[in-house]
């Protein structure tokens, strides 16, 4: 498949019903997401702690899209093969979370994923100008990671900064935290084509009234377009 920069919604499952996710997946899929977006926490890299490679390999088949694993956990090396058996599409792995980021994304790689890195809000662009040909995407967190429902920090200047160190290489950039139909707009503009959203998507809708999803998922991408 040929790289595609037109920008995608990739709806958080840590806003779902943690009950329900296969049904959560189908339904927000049917009404218009792109990607779906699972996080990994370990409540040690990040306060918090959701669920680990048994549980995607569980949700993958409910995912028709692609399946985009953003791991908040450290350290991370020695999970890496199991992410990729769970069937993820994209691995993305944070540039804080230990010493050896090259050595993490060449296990990705190897491990037959494509290969993503996060930066925190903290976090320069600098840190990741010498992995540019060794990344299919880069995740600028727009929050500090942990939760779901927190307010935007604006990393406009980041994510230009790092659209001009991608260049014409084929790598994504994508948002993380606090998108919404008001912020979308500033990212994008920016150079962001994946926009991972949580909360604005699934706020107001359930596996049996998913029709809010839809709407919530088209209010995002018309405030771009
Ligand atoms: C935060 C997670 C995000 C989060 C986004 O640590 O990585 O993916 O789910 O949630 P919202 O869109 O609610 O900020
Ligand atoms: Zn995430």
């Amino acid at each position: 498949m040929s790289f595609d920069r037109s920008v995608k919604i990739a709806p958080s499952i840590l806003s779902a019903d943690f009950a329900n996710f296969g049904a959560e997946i189908e339904a927000v899929e049917r009404e218009g997401a792109d990607w779906i977006h699972v996080d990994v926490m370990d409540g040690h890299f990040v306060p918090n702690i959701t669920f680990g490679a048994s549980t995607c390999a569980a949700i993958r088949p409910h995912i028709k899209t692609i399946m985009d694993v953003h791991l908040m956990i450290a350290p991370v090396d020695p999970c890496i093969e199991g992410f990729a058996e769970a069937g993820a599409d994209f691995i993305t792995a944070h540039v804080e979370a230990g010493p050896h980021i090259h050595r993490t994304l060449q296990a990705i790689r190897g491990a037959g994923a494509k290969a993503g890195v996060a930066l925190n809000p903290g976090t320069p662009a600098e840190a990741v100008s010498e992995l540019m040909d060794m990344v299919d995407l880069v995740c600028v967190m727009t929050v500090n990671p942990g939760f779901g429902g927190q307010k935007f920090i604006d990393m406009t200047a980041k994510v230009r900064a790092l659209r001009a160190m991608i260049g014409d290489r084929p790598v994504h950039i994508e948002i993380d935290g606090g998108v919404t139909p008001q912020t979308a707009p500033l990212v994008v503009n920016a150079g962001a084509d994946v926009l991972v959203a949580g909360s604005a998507v699934f706020k107001g809708g359930s596996v049996s009234d998913p029709a809010p999803y839809g709407n919530n998922i088209r209010a995002i991408r018309s405030s771009f377009a």
